[in-house]
C-alpha cells in the first residue's frame, strides 16, 4: 500500500481536487463543482499555490490549504481540509503531514478552520478549539415592516458613515476576542468598500438597507449574492438603538425585496455565542444549515 504524500495542487487536477473537497465537507455554502472551480480559477497564481493535495499513488484522497504568515508573525493558516469519505482512516496521518509542512516552512503556530467532523482528529494532533461559526438559512417570507426610523438602500458616498457605524457596532463585541471585526478605521473602510465591490459575493443594492435617524446611520444590513444564494454579508445596529426592533426591520425589509427578486432562501454566517444575533435570526426562521466550522489553534 503506497504512503500518503502532500503535494502542491497542479491545475489540471483541479476538478478532482474540488470534487473530493465537496465530498468531504458538510459545512459548505454550495455543493456545486462549478462554483468551487470558478472561485479557485479566479484566484491569483500566488493564492492558487496555497492549495495542496494528499495523494495516494496518483489518486487525490484529501485537500488542504496552507498559508504562511509574514516573517515577523510566522503563524500559519491551515484550512480547506477535507478527506474523501473512503479515506477517512487517513485523516490523522494527513493532519500530521500538513502540520509538518507548515512547521517546515517556518511557522511557529498554526490556526486551522475545519468541518466539525474533523475536530477529534485535529484535537489528537494537539489543536484546541478557539471558536466556531455556523451557516444559518431561512426560507424567504414576506410581511409588514415596523420601523421607528427611515429605511432605505445605502449609497456609495455613505461608505464613511457605514464604516463608523460598523466600528461602533463591533466595539467590545464577543467576536473581537477571536480577531474578527477588529482593526483600524482604514481596514474597516476597506472592508465596507470590499462588500460593495464584490468581496463577499455580488453586492445586492436593492436588498441592502440602512436605518437613518436624521442624517445618521444607526443600523445597516448589507446583502450579497454568494455561492448561489442571497447572503447577509453584515448586519449591525448601533448600541443605543438595540432591542427596539431595528435589526428585525432591516432583515424583514431585505426579505421583502428578495421575494420580489424571486429568491427563495436567505443565508448568513454567525459565531457560536453571538446570542443576540442568533435569537434574532431564529425568530425570523433561520436555522443552522450544515456542520459547524471550527477554528482551532496549535502552538509549536
Ligand atoms: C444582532 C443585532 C443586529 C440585533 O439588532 P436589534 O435591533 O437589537 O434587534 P431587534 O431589536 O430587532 O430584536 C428583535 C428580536 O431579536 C432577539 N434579540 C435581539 N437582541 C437580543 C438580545 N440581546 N438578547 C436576546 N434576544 C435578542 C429578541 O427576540 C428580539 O425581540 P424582543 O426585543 O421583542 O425580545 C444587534 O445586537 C447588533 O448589532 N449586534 C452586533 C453585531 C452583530 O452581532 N451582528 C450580527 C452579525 S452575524
Amino acid at each position: 500500500m503506497s504512503a500518503l504524500r502532500l503535494e502542491p495542487l497542479s491545475t489540471h487536477d483541479a476538478e478532482a481536487y474540488w470534487r473530493l473537497y465537496i465530498s468531504g465537507r458538510s459545512d459548505l455554502p454550495s455543493t456545486s463543482l462549478t462554483d468551487h472551480l470558478d472561485r479557485y480559477l479566479a484566484l491569483s497564481p500566488e493564492e492558487q499555490r496555497t492549495h495542496f493535495a494528499f495523494l495516494r499513488g496518483d489518486a487525490i484522497v484529501g485537500t488542504v490549504r496552507i498559508e504562511i504568515g509574514a516573517a515577523e508573525s510566522p503563524g500559519a493558516n491551515l484550512y480547506g481540509f477535507a478527506m474523501g469519505p473512503e479515506h477517512v482512516s487517513l485523516t490523522k496521518d494527513a493532519i500530521v503531514r500538513a502540520v509538518d509542512a507548515a512547521f517546515a516552512r517556518g511557522a511557529s503556530s498554526i490556526t486551522s478552520s475545519f468541518d466539525e467532523r474533523y475536530e477529534a482528529a485535529f484535537a489528537a494532533a494537539g489543536f484546541r478549539r478557539w471558536f466556531a461559526r455556523m451557516r444559518m438559512e431561512a426560507p424567504i417570507r414576506t410581511g409588514p415592516v415596523e420601523s421607528a426610523v427611515l429605511l432605505k438602500p445605502p449609497e456609495e458616498p455613505e461608505v464613511a458613515l457605514l464604516t463608523r457605524l460598523f466600528m461602533d457596532v463591533y466595539e467590545g463585541h464577543m467576536e473581537q476576542a477571536f480577531g474578527i471585526h477588529v482593526g483600524p478605521e482604514e481596514e474597516w473602510r476597506g472592508y465596507v468598500t470590499g462588500i460593495f465591490k464584490g468581496d463577499a459575493g455580488r453586492y445586492l443594492p436593492s436588498a441592502s438597507f440602512v436605518g437613518l435617524e436624521g442624517k445618521r446611520i444607526v443600523g445597516a444590513l448589507l446583502a450579497t449574492h454568494w455561492m448561489g444564494c442571497p447572503l447577509v454579508a453584515d448586519l449591525g445596529v448601533s448600541k443605543e438603538w438595540r432591542r427596539r426592533g431595528l435589526g428585525e426591520a432591516l432583515l424583514r425589509s431585505s426579505m421583502n425585496r428578495l421575494a420580489d427578486l424571486g429568491e427563495k432562501r436567505f443565508a448568513l454566517y454567525t459565531t457560536l455565542g453571538n446570542d443576540p444575533a442568533i435569537s434574532l435570526y431564529r425568530r425570523l426562521g433561520f436555522e443552522q444549515a450544515g456542520a459547524q466550522t471550527v477554528t482551532a489553534r496549535l502552538q509549536m
